[in-house]
């Protein structure tokens, strides 16, 4: 895969749900474009991996416990981030999860909620903790994670397909309130990528309904975390100055076929 040279010498990058899939690649991303990167995850165990991965290949790189759908969490992280690393410029609010295909009728409350606290309200509270910290900076940049469901929706998930069009709206309007103040806020839509959501669905899906997952997008595979994280880091730099308050398909155009 080719990569664009991208300097963010002595910026610093919060990913969240860094631990494993999209979060990792654009960690270790930051981390090789020369940003010291704070990983936030809710499993120990893998965040602390990206970030040995990201010191293994000279990298400066943190971990935090964090639950996005919690707002002392939320807050604590941010905390963290500008303790030890002296403010932040850049997030990569990625933290989400997919639960099991079900009916609207049958789907169960605890599930929606579950959905719908992480892959929502959990943007919605990392945009509220972030934005002051980047405006004590003087600016920065976010990249929400929506989906591809967010064009056409995914016939098996309401509360997800609800959650990632929440995360575009939330993505227009703290892009338009904040483009004066210097803050870029756009959301990127991935097809379907290799990651920990993907091997989970692997479980719950039938045979048939595994080879459309990896097949249905025009690229005919699925496409592999690193390939989005160019795209995210590529947003959150000056490169993309004029990108804000948008939504950018990465599916190969799966969303208008
Ligand atoms: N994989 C795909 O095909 C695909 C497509 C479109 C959008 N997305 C979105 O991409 C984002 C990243 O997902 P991924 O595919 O890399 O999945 P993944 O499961 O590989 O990684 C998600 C990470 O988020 C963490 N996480 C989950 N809940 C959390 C919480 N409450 N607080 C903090 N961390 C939490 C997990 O521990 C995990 O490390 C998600 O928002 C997902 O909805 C994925």
């Amino acid at each position: 895969m080719s990569q664009v040279s991208i300097d963010l010498g002595g910026k610093v990058a919060l990913v969240t749900g860094g631990g494993y899939g999209m979060g990792r690649a654009s960690a270790r991303r930051f981390a090789a474009c020369g940003a010291s990167v704070v990983v936030a995850d809710i499993d120990v165990a893998r965040g602390l991996e990206t970030v040995d991965l990201v010191r293994e290949a000279g990298g400066t790189a943190s971990f935090v416990e964090a639950d996005v759908s919690q707002d002392d969490a939320v807050a604590d992280m941010v905390g963290f981030t500008a303790a030890t690393y002296g403010g932040l410029d850049y997030a990569h609010n990625n933290a989400g999860i997919i639960g099991p295909q079900h009916s609207v009728v049958d789907y169960p409350l605890d599930l929606w909620d579950d959905v719908i606290g992480t892959n929502l309200r959990g943007v919605f509270l990392c945009l509220k903790h972030e934005i002051p910290a980047m405006l004590a900076r003087g600016g920065g940049a976010i990249v929400n994670v929506a989906s591809e469901t967010t064009y056409k929706g995914n016939v098996g998930d309401i509360a997800y397909t609800a959650s990632k069009h929440g995360v575009v709206g939330l993505t227009t309007v703290a892009g338009l309130q904040y483009a004066r103040r210097g803050i870029r806020v756009n959301a990127i839509a991935p097809g379907n990528v290799e990651t920990g959501i993907t091997e989970a669905a692997r479980e719950f899906l039938t045979p048939d309904q595994v080879r459309r997952m990896e097949t249905i997008q025009p690229l005919g595979r699925l496409a592999q975390p690193e390939e989005i994280a160019e795209i995210v880091v590529w947003l959150c730099s000056d490169a993309a100055l004029l990108v804000n308050a948008s939504r950018i398909a990465a599916d190969t155009g799966w969303h208008v076929s």
